[in-house]
């Protein structure tokens, strides 16, 4: 069942190249220049005229949905907020009619999304659910919604899901995008080349296991890591550092790179690993400066970047090079090297990566 892999987390990671190509497929057919998303086709007209759009998600699915908010806002010009599940639906938000919420989940069991979207659905507002398992309770409770396509997650660290997540919300950003004429016509066909091109370099990223196995052995005894990123690639570092923590026990914190600066610099020694997510993309010369600061402070930085990067390999102690891409769809490719990096960890410590302790798949009480 475990297809020949010693666990299912890396058998999951090593699906992404198929479940991300299964998500975009009988959807986006980037030739045609076309892009059908049939189970929200009818809520494009409210999506398009949204007041705002209010992504709610926990853990793993919280983190796409950050994405989606820099996705959608720049695609399309609507307000988005991103919330945890459980502190919207305690805060008494302001929500009603006009706005769309959509509700990221893998399981579509998390009780704190279920009550939110239920108590958001009851003010008015229209729910749209991108869920992984079919048929699950916040699928129903949904209004419509758009299937991931990343099959049974049966490792307790979301992965494939999270790809597949980003995905099809990127598909949704585009639909909503052309359908406002938010989008020119050239922009709209290139990400649609640079999505259906995704799978294909995340099978190039996935040779790079053995090397990414070595730099785990390097620094497995670490106490903590810190995970940095800018743009799109923040909530990447996000993710990243929860699957460390998820998987190796290992205390790791994510942060935007450059709030660095406001106390988590305080941190940095010889000591401490900082993983950056440092792609070829608009935040690219900043990072490269948020780089220096954590070198100046004798910090080990093991750098994800883009094949042909220059600079940072003469600064990283560890570099990891991924293939270029549009830093709209890069994520899911930046975030396949962090996803080996805390399984590879994990093992070497000699943890349960499928089954982490305190854990459970589906989260179903609030
Ligand atoms: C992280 C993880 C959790 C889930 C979270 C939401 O690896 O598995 O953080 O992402 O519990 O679960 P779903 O997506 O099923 O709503």
């Amino acid at each position: 069942e475990k297809g020949g892999y010693d666990h299912f987390m890396i058998k999951e990671i090593f699906e992404q190249p198929q479940t991300i190509f299964d998500s975009l497929r009988g959807r986006l057919d980037a030739k045609k220049g076309t892009l059908t998303m049939g189970g929200i086709r009818e809520y494009a007209d409210m999506l398009k005229n949204a007041n705002r759009i209010i992504i709610v998600a926990c853990g793993t699915s919280w983190h796409a949905g950050l994405v989606a908010e820099y996705m959608i806002e720049e695609l399309c010009r609507i307000p988005v907020e991103v919330e945890y599940a459980s502190e919207f639906r305690y805060r008494n938000p302001v929500v009603g009619p006009g706005d769309v919420i959509i509700a990221v989940s893998q399981s579509g069991e998390t009780a704190d999304t279920l009550v939110a979207i239920e108590s958001a659905k009851e003010k008015g507002a229209i729910i749209l659910g991108i869920c992984n398992v079919v048929g699950s309770s916040i699928a129903r409770a949904s209004h419509a919604g758009a299937y991931t396509h990343a099959g049974p997650e049966i490792g307790v660290a979301s992965t494939k899901a999270f790809t597949a997540q980003l995905a099809v919300l990127c598909l949704v950003g585009l639909m909503v995008a052309k359908e406002k004429g938010a989008i020119t016509p050239q922009r709209f066909q290139h990400l649609l080349d640079e999505l259906e091109n995704v799978p294909e370099k995340v099978a190039t990223t996935l040779e790079l296991n053995e090397q990414v196995k070595n730099i785990a052995a390097k620094y497995k005894d670490a106490r903590d890591f810190l995970y940095l990123g800018r743009g799109y690639n923040f909530p990447v570092a996000l993710e990243g550092a929860l699957k460390l923590k998820e998987i190796s026990y290992i205390h790791a914190e994510g942060y935007p790179a450059a709030e660095m600066k406001h106390g988590p610099i305080a941190l940095v020694d010889e000591n401490l690993p900082v993983v950056f997510v440092a792609t070829k993309d608009s935040y690219y010369e900043k990072v490269v400066s948020n780089i220096q600061e954590i070198k100046a402070r004798k910090g080990k930085v093991i750098a994800v970047i883009t094949e042909g990067d220059t600079i940072i390999p003469g600064m990283a102690d560890d570099i990891i090079v991924v293939p270029e891409a549009d830093e709209l769809v890069a994520p899911m490719i930046s975030v396949i090297p962090l996803q080996l990096l805390a399984y590879h960890i994990g093992v070497l410590k000699g943890l349960d990566v499928d089954k982490p302790r305190n854990l459970a798949k589906s989260v179903t009480v609030e």
